[in-house]
């Protein structure tokens, strides 16, 4: 296989901004919507998408991308099938970690947290607000298990739909939400020779946010 070139050329700097303390509020959910309303604004491609990682129960890592859904003082909500290994893995081990990477605006925010199932209700009223087309795929897709073909997948959609007709499309039980309840985010800033902006919070004894910069 020829050698792809990932030195040189694709070399690049960081200069789009700084982070100084001073511009920090005091709570870092505050924080980090600023942040999401100036990547929509930016605008960044797909700022709602971020990378979960998650641990299988040999402690093995794992990680894909899921859309933020919600974002409040209680924490990040994200939707997703319980059955497949995310859900499985958060059942084992309700820790996570999650990162939004925004290269337009040279941004990296990384945060750790528990994980929790939302409420049926708020699971509800999110499935309820899906298109049509993502309701049924959420009954015709047994997400992440191996399957025959693609001409299955679109068999099953037609005899989910088929199944609905003229109804409302209910949530089926192995879909919702979670939240991840966050103790420690991490707001990285790409700067000159690679003396990067990281402002760290952590929470003390479950209650005080401390600001710290952590070295790049
Ligand atoms: C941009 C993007 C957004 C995605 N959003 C979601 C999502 O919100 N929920 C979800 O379950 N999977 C989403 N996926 C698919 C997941 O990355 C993954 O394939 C799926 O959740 C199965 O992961 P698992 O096998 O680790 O459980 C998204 C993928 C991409 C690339």
């Amino acid at each position: 296989m020829p050698k792809i070139l990932l030195t040189g050329a694709l070399r690049r700097e960081y200069d789009s901004g700084q982070l100084l303390e001073i511009d920090m509020k005091d709570n870092p959910f505050e924080q980090l919507k600023l942040w999401l309303a100036e990547a929509i604004a930016h605008p960044v491609r797909l700022p709602d998408a971020m990378t979960l990682a998650t641990v299988t129960p040999e402690g093995v890592p794992d990680a894909r991308i899921v859309l933020l859904k919600d974002l409040d003082q209680s924490g990040l909500t994200f939707f997703t099938n319980y059955e497949s290994p995310t859900g499985q893995h958060l059942k084992n081990n309700p820790h996570a970690a999650c990162l939004f990477w925004w290269p337009e605006q040279e941004r990296q925010i990384r945060i750790l947290g528990k994980v929790a199932v939302v409420t049926e209700k708020i699971s509800d009223t999110y499935f309820q607000s899906r298109p049509r087309g993502s309701k049924l795929a959420a009954h015709a897709s047994p997400q992440s298990e191996v399957i025959k073909s693609r001409e299955w997948l679109d068999q099953q959609l037609e005899s989910v739909g088929k199944s609905f007709e003229n109804q409302e499309v209910t949530r089926p039980p192995h879909w919702g939400g979670y939240r991840i309840i966050p103790h420690t985010f991490e707001f990285w800033q790409g700067r000159t020779n690679r003396l990067h902006d990281r402002l760290k919070y952590r929470l003390e004894k479950n209650k005080v946010w401390i600001l710290e910069r952590l070295a790049p």
